[in-house]
Formats: structure tokens, sequence, C-alpha cells
């Protein structure tokens, strides 16, 4: 686990975008994994800004939606994808994919997103942010370690975190369809951005605990490339900060 700590979200964007537009011209990077939230939305702008033609023949998977909202509701992911990524940084909508939180089979619908990713060729560079109980996607704690792409419900401080995008928290969805932690381990490289000191314990939890299903973030543990982009206040409750501020600044040539 690389834990890279940077002074303002614009240069975590940056940083991110650094990483994606390298593996994009090194031809390693074909799928995308994009997350929704406020988190990632300094790597969109950094891509936006810094738009290359290649970017546009990317596929792109979500790591999640709602269950039982309309395609079309502002904060349904797939507007949300649709707005931040797809047009941002001016992909083919053919190939965006967002679970589908109103298929008439959910079952099915979270089988067949599995089947997509592995037919797309697995995803290559997974972009994720965390919540403040350490989920990622909507993997909530308790969450299996091995899961796959299924139906959960948000913890009420998930929707209290959310009830922001929404006129009130009662119309904040329970439900939703998410990658499962074992399908975010499939991806080839990991790159999750964290901000803020809302997010402090869930990240030192994440990189410094025990790997538990209690806190989600933690399973990138196992991850063999999972690099961890974060300012101040997310870094503040890490054990060893000045380590990985000694590794930062001692990375040897082959591996900047
Ligand atoms: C979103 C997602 C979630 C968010 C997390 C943090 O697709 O999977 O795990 O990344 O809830 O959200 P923000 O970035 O809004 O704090």
């Amino acid at each position: 686990m690389q834990v890279i700590i940077l002074k303002s979200a614009e240069e975590i964007g940056d940083y991110a975008a650094d990483i994606i537009l390298r593996d994009v011209a090194r031809g390693s990077l074909n799928v995308l994994g994009v997350a929704t939230g406020s988190s990632p939305l300094p790597v969109y702008a950094a891509l936006e800004r810094r738009w290359v033609p290649a970017l546009s023949g990317l596929s792109a998977f979500a790591l999640d939606e709602y269950v039982g909202l309309p395609y079309e509701h502002p904060e349904s992911y797939h507007a949300v994808i649709h707005r931040e990524v797809t047009e941002r940084l001016r992909l083919d909508p053919a190939n965006v994919h967002v679970p589908d939180g109103n298929a008439a089979d959910l079952e099915q619908a979270a089988l067949d997103y599995e089947k997509q990713i592995t037919a797309a060729g697995g995803v290559d560079l997974q972009i994720l942010g965390i919540g403040g109980s350490g989920h990622i996607g909507f993997n909530e704690p308790t969450s299996s370690l091995a899961s796959r792409t299924r139906i959960k419900t948000l913890t009420p401080a998930t929707r209290e975190d959310n009830a922001r995008f929404f006129p009130s928290i009662d119309d904040v969805p329970m439900h939703c369809m998410t990658q499962g932690l074992g399908t975010i381990l499939d991806a080839r490289k990991v790159v999750l951005v964290a901000q803020g000191t809302q997010k402090a314990n869930a990240i030192a939890r994440s990189v410094e605990g025990p790997v538990s299903s209690m806190c989600p973030g933690s399973a990138l543990q196992l991850h063999p490339d999972a690099i961890l982009l974060l300012d101040e206040e997310a870094a503040s409750e890490l054990t060893l900060r000045e380590y990985y501020d000694f590794v930062a600044a001692n990375r040897p040539d082959w591996q900047r």
C-alpha cells in the first residue's frame, strides 16, 4: 500500500490524473473504475483540464447505484456518472456502465454486472473514495471481504452523510447495488482519494488497523497495488505519519 500525503484536494486530483494519464499513454489502462461522491471530483476536474483524446477510448464501470431511484433523478448514480465522468472525460456513453438499481430482477442484474466487467477484461484502475464508516463502494461494515456485486442496506450514518445531496434524509434510498469487496480487489490497480478530518479515522483503520470486515477499507491491505492519496486532515490519525513522508522523500528513481 502506498500512502501519499498531499497539500490540497487539487494536488490529489492532479496526482491521480498523473497516474491515470500515464497508464493510458502506456496502454495499460483501458477499463476505468469510477466512484461518485465528493472525493473524486478533483480527479475528474484534473482529467477534464488535462484531457487527451485517448481518454475517450476508455470504458468505465461505476461502483454502485441506489436501488429504486429513477435513472433520471439528478442524484441517481446513473445521472451523476453521466454528468461528472462521461461528459467531462468525453467518454462514449455506450462504454459507461452503472449497476442497474431499477432492474426488475436485482439479483440477476448484479450477476450480469459482474459478467460485464469480466467481459470487458476486468477493471485496470479503480478510483475509490471512502465513507466515514470505512465503506468502499457501498460495502458497509461486516461486508464479506470476498463479496461480489449485490444488494446492500445503507447504514443510517451513510444515509445521513448522503442526505446533503437530497431534500431530506427521508429521500435517501435505503438500499443500493454495489460492487463487492472481492470485485474491487480484482481491479489491477486501486487509487483511493480522501480529504478532510471526517475521513481520518476510517483511513487510519484501513491502513494501520487489522484487516477486518468491520472496516471495509482495510481490505485494501490485501491488494498488491493500492495507492492512497490523502490530504493532511485525512492523514491526521495515522501513527506512522512521518514514515510515509520519509518513504515519499526517498523513493528510488525507478519507482518515481
Ligand atoms: C461512491 C462510493 C462511496 C463514496 C464514499 C465517500 O460511489 O462508492 O464509497 O466514495 O461514500 O463519499 P464522499 O466522497 O462523498 O465523501
